[in-house]
């Protein structure tokens, strides 16, 4: 009798994990053939980008320099694919490296630049949002030197006017988004308040996304293109009490809780919509949660 018992017992195990949900990922590799990559096409050319829903991700290209900078795990590429569609780029220096703190990404906005276009060209149906955060070194030259580089040689490929696009004028396109001294694009409300970001206690901020999601649906219902975040880190508020979170470790806990309160948002009526969500090691099955709230 022991051995029809084990088998259960593997059965169970396997149907538990065949239904399991990926909300959180840490690994590089992308395992969804048939991925998310064109998920906007069904969407309507009317449709204003302020009323979309937008899976983003927070800082990024910080996949480099250990658990404290660490923010994402897939690649620009993979993002895309997985249908992450709004970007949050720290640029630094002449040179525009992309950094994270003082670390550098291994990579460039030039580089970034053109993985985006190179996407676009094969997914043309898709429209990436990008924000450049100026950072030190030369902080105040970067501004000029992006909008050098999109100016010049990629006038076509961008849109960089105040103005809210409808999804038709934007496809094939990046759409900057304006905030901080970068004054190109789009305009954002942010609803977090500042040092949201810093994270002691789990359930504070669970309450915290919450109220800024509410946020986000009213600056929705009032057209205006708004950005919160699920991101989080201890970083900042170093106490030998308190328990650190680096933004791995709290993306562990929140990106599961988030998946939940997202189902649950769902079932309303009419559908709220959220504006961009930036999160820190989203899995593709939250990814595809957030993009369910434009159908
Ligand atoms: C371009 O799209 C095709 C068809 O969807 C795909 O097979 C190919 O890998 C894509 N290439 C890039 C660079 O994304
Ligand atoms: C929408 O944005 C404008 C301009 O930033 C702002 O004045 C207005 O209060 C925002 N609407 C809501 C509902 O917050």
């Amino acid at each position: 009798m022991a051995v029809p018992g084990k088998i259960l017992c593997i059965l169970m195990l396997l149907l538990h994990k065949s239904s399991q949900q990926e909300v959180f990922n840490d690994k590089d590799t992308l395992n969804h053939p048939g991925n998310a990559a064109d998920w906007m096409k069904t969407l309507d050319d009317e449709k204003l980008i302020s009323t979309l829903t937008i899976p983003g991700t927070h800082d990024s290209l910080a996949l480099h320099g250990g658990p404290p900078a660490e923010c994402q795990a897939w690649s620009l590429e993979n993002q895309l694919k997985a249908g992450i569609r709004y970007f949050d780029l720290r640029v630094s220096g002449e040179n525009l490296k992309i950094k994270h703190g003082l670390i550098y990404q291994h990579t460039t906005f030039p580089k970034a630049f053109k993985t985006i276009k190179n996407f676009l060209s094969n997914y043309s149906t898709e429209t990436v949002l990008v924000r450049v955060k100026p950072v030190f070194f030369f902080k105040s030259k970067v501004p000029d030197l992006v909008k050098k580089i999109i100016l010049n040689r990629y006038r076509e490929y961008v849109w960089i006017d105040k103005t809210v696009p409808r999804i038709g004028e934007v496809r094939g396109k990046i759409v900057f988004v304006q905030k901080d001294s970068f004054e190109l694009g789009i305009i954002l409300s942010e609803t977090d308040e500042k040092d949201d970001y810093i994270v002691t206690n789990v359930k504070v901020k669970e309450e915290k996304i919450k109220k800024h999601l509410e946020e986000a649906a009213k600056q929705c219902r009032a057209g205006n293109n708004s950005l919160s975040y699920s991101s989080g880190t201890s970083l900042g508020k170093l106490s030998m009490k308190i328990f650190h979170f680096w933004p791995k470790t709290l993306a562990k806990q929140i990106n599961p809780w988030l998946y939940k309160h997202l189902a649950e948002e769902f079932e309303k009526n009419p559908k709220p919509c959220f504006g961009i969500i930036a999160m820190d090691f989203p899995g593709f099955d939250l990814i595809q949660k957030v993009i369910k709230f434009n159908t």
